[in-house]
């Protein structure tokens, strides 16, 4: 079998259990790979399987510093979750798993000095990043101070409890963690239930000084993501310190959904000029395959993807001629946007014809 575009096969060198429905998985990375899987904290890989005939991919987080040389991400189990359903019950040591190297931009921002204030509102499987942060922050900045809000359901299902707990006693000082759990109740009413807006609301006027940090960092279910980004816009955060990690991506409205249909079928036998793996081809822009992406890839060019869901980037091109729309954008940043750049699982043709290229 050839390797799908970019994926490595990679050995499980250990399979741990981190959770009733959460284990994490170490990578074998023989030495001739050791640079592509580099990463810095806050990255994820994208693994790729086969189920049932399907060619299924999906992101995860790297879970640990790049000081502890090794490279592992966290799977948890979601309902009707085929991928993490399949890592949790049948992903053995020693198996080979398809990867692609380190990507994202959920990153500590550049030239922070070593004092900075940061903060982590997370929620479930969304410490998988975030604690990667949280660890490199505290190591490399001397005087950093991180405060982690981490929201789950019970004691039970909270991710890395033992290990936060020992960061705590290590950096007693620089690190405060509080949880946050729906199904228990604490003495204190601060830490019942989960983080919506208004507990947000009452942690920022308790537990932070909102005003000082110099970054939040926000993983978890949508609903919280949303709650934590809406307070903190209403508190005045400026938005370039506001780092949100998806995962997946809201459905469409029926207004977005009809919107998206009109462009593709405006945008209906548009040329399109493809370069891939240094090959130039040429395919018109079909509107029954939906995006540029997937006509790409109904016309057999294995162009790079994961999600499909505007959010992790793997699909990234660059517009050479012409003009896209795009419909959701997560990822990319407001310089690659300029830059040219476009998320062609989200992109329709704009113009009467398209020049692009994913080498670049
Ligand atoms: S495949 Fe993930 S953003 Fe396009």
């Amino acid at each position: 079998m050839s390797l799908n575009r970019g994926f490595h096969k990679l050995k499980i060198a250990e399979v741990r259990r981190e959770t009733a429905d959460a284990v994490s998985i170490r990578f074998d990375i023989p030495d001739e790979l050791k640079e592509r899987f580099a990463f810095q904290a806050g990255q994820h890989l994208t693994l790729r399987t086969d189920i049932n005939g399907e060619d299924v991919r999906r992101n995860y987080s790297v879970c640990v510093s790049p000081s502890e040389n090794e490279i592992r991400i966290a799977i948890k189990q979601m309902p009707a979750g085929r991928f993490s359903s399949w890592a949790n019950t049948a992903l053995r040591e020693g198996e080979m798993v398809e990867v692609l190297p380190p990507m994202g931009r959920f990153l500590v921002p550049e030239d922070t000095g070593n004092d900075g204030y940061y903060v982590g509102l997370v929620g479930g499987s969304g410490i998988t990043p975030v604690i990667s942060i949280l660890k490199t922050t505290l190591e490399t900045q001397a005087s950093a101070k991180f405060v982690l809000l981490y929201g789950n359901r019970s004691t039970a299902s909270v991710m890395f409890l033992e290990e936060l707990a020992g960061l705590k006693n290590r950096y007693m000082d620089r690190l405060e963690l509080y949880h946050f759990l729906e199904d228990e109740a604490d003495e204190i009413d601060l830490f019942n239930g989960r983080l919506d807006q208004e507990k947000c609301e009452a942690v920022f006027d308790s537990l932070i000084d909102v005003g000082s940090a110099r970054a939040f960092f926000i993983c978890g279910p949508g609903p919280m993501m949303d709650a934590a980004e809406t307070a903190l816009v209403a508190r005045g955060v400026p938005p370039e310190k506001i780092l949100i990690e998806r995962f997946t991506s809201s459905a469409l409205s029926a207004e977005q959904l009809a919107a998206r249909e009109a462009l593709q079928q405006k945008a209906a036998g548009t040329e399109l000029t493809v370069t891939l793996d240094g090959r130039r081809s040429k395919l018109a822009f079909d509107p029954t395959k939906g995006s540029i992406l997937d006509c790409v890839q109904a016309a057999g060019l294995p162009a790079p993807y994961a999600c499909k869901g505007g959010v992790c980037t793997t699909c990234r091109a660059r517009i050479l001629e012409g003009r896209v729309t795009m419909t959701k954008n997560y990822g990319l940043t407001d310089e690659e946007v300029a830059g040219g750049y476009v998320l062609t699982c989200q992109s329709v043709p704009a113009s009467d014809h398209v020049v692009l290229s994913y080498d670049e």
